[in-house]
């Protein structure tokens, strides 16, 4: 049996990642866009056609009446919440696990996020947590496609008409997933996606799109976008604001770049989902990995692929923390790492733990508004999936794409394999090593004044 690398063994990965498996992929149809804004000299304007044709390619894509490019897929969000008719002090349900964007959005728009916790096999917004989370000032959900498996919108969209509540989506991880047959991007009221070089649909910089069926929303969306201007086609520009905008516009060059990489999308995402699958098939008879599940109907984009480990599947009765970090640790030193995305319950962050935001505790001190409380515990789920699960794939980062290459996905297998035939060692290590819960290190106790929730060490 080979020595693990953990104890000094050979690794079973010791190349470096080759640009082969650099995302995006550029090709040459990529360059020949990029220069065509070049050859073009457009790059910027009220109605640039790189923009408008990327919007009507997208909208097609996706099957939505319409899309909206932006400069940010944070800003397609906050453009979406926006447009959803958000009232200083409403509150927005969002999933406890998710980036900090997905929250955010909701305060540029002085809404305030109340947190659900997440479903424990898909990692999605739970759908029972989000009805527990309504209030008198709910105004909208919104669901994140975390790691690219759409989140559960049939039940959803029961919730917010029950309720007269707007459905959006933050759909960054997800591009090119099915639901029910409907893409991703057209599966609630208004979607927002990111298109910077780590997502599915990349760009070769900062991207973001909107998708609707609602005309209003769109136009909403546009004055947002634009200065709080109604910029229309064919007339003059009025100088006139009707609400409060921003600068929020796609440059040219980003998307001739996502159009080309957009033509390409279905193509790449199919690859992703035979090398997720075939590494699925692969660890498959190793009791104590659960691979990422995929309800009936959904597909999955595979932003992510997200494992639980549960020593107990595997016949050992250790910490499941420890279990997860043991297992971590030996495949880092394999040269074949598992990471971590977010290490915290997004509430626990500094930013809704002191309630600051605009200065002034607003928007949470606005009148009439509900005291909301920002706990970790009240996110049983969040905090187990955090302790007990690492995923492999994309980084913050334009980088190695795992799922490229048929290869990679053998050297996790290998790697696997590896570990498990000496789980007993591992096990023993998990007992014996230093180890604290992820968001330990995130809990200043005191600042200032103000006494933050402090987590500290479970053991
Ligand atoms: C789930 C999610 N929402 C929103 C964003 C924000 O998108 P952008 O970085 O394009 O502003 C990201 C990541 O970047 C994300 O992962």
């Amino acid at each position: 049996m080979e020595k693990l690398a953990l104890f000094g063994g050979q690794p079973v990965y010791q190349e470096k990642h080759s640009l082969e498996d650099q995302w995006p992929v550029t090709s040459g149809e990529d360059r020949e866009a990029v220069e065509r804004v070049f050859r073009n000299g457009h790059f910027t304007g009220l109605h640039d056609p790189e923009v408008e044709a990327l919007e009507k390619e997208y909208a097609e894509y996706v099957g939505t009446s319409y899309a909206m490019a932006f400069g940010t897929g944070t800003s397609s969000l906050h453009a979406a919440v926006a447009a959803s008719g958000l009232k200083p002090g409403d509150e927005v349900i969002v999933p406890a696990l998710t980036f900090l964007a997905s929250a955010t959005s909701v305060i540029q728009q002085l809404g305030i996020p109340v947190f659900a916790d997440i479903d424990p096999k898909t990692y999605n917004i739970d759908p029972q947590s989000v009805e527990r989370c309504i209030s008198n000032r709910t105004r909208a959900i919104m669901a994140v496609d975390l790691g690219g498996l759409p989140a559960d919108y049939p039940a959803l969209k029961k919730i917010a008409e029950k309720h007269g509540l707007v459905l959006l989506s933050d759909a960054a991880h997800s591009m090119g997933a099915r639901q029910n047959g409907k893409v991703s991007g057209s599966l609630a009221d208004a979607t927002g996606t990111s298109i910077m070089p780590a997502k599915q649909l990349a760009t070769c910089g900062e991207g973001g799109l909107l998708s609707t069926d609602n005309v209003e929303i769109l136009n909403k969306a546009g004055m947002v976008r634009l200065f709080g201007e109604v910029i229309e086609k064919d007339k003059p520009r009025a100088y006139n604001a009707f609400t409060l905008g921003y600068n929020y516009r796609l440059n040219p060059i980003q998307a001739a770049y996502a159009r080309s990489q957009l033509a390409r999308l279905d193509q790449f995402i199919r690859l992703f989902q035979e090398n997720a699958e075939f590494l699925t098939r692969g660890i498959s008879d190793l009791k104590g990995i659960i691979p990422p599940y995929i309800p009936e109907g959904s597909t999955h984009a595979y932003h992510m692929y997200r494992m639980r480990f549960d020593p107990r599947l595997a016949g050992y009765d250790v910490d499941s923390g420890r279990f997860a970090k043991a297992v971590e640790l030996a495949m880092i030193a394999e040269g074949l790492p598992l990471r971590f995305y977010q290490n915290i319950p997004v509430p626990g962050q500094v930013l809704f733990q002191m309630k600051e935001g605009f200065g002034n505790g607003i928007p949470w001190s606005l009148p009439n508004t509900n005291a909301i409380r920002y706990d970790i515990e009240d996110y049983p789920v969040t905090l187990d999936v955090l302790e007990n699960t690492r995923c492999l794939g994309a980084s913050g980062t334009s980088g190695p794409n795992y799922f490229m290459n048929r290869k990679t996905m053998q050297d996790y297998i290998t790697a696997f394999h590896k570990v498990w035939e000496h789980l007993d060692e591992i096990v023993d290590y998990a007992g014996k090593m230093e180890y604290k819960v992820p968001w330990s290190n995130f809990a200043p106790s005191t600042r200032g004044s103000w006494t933050i929730y402090a987590p500290g060490t479970k053991k």
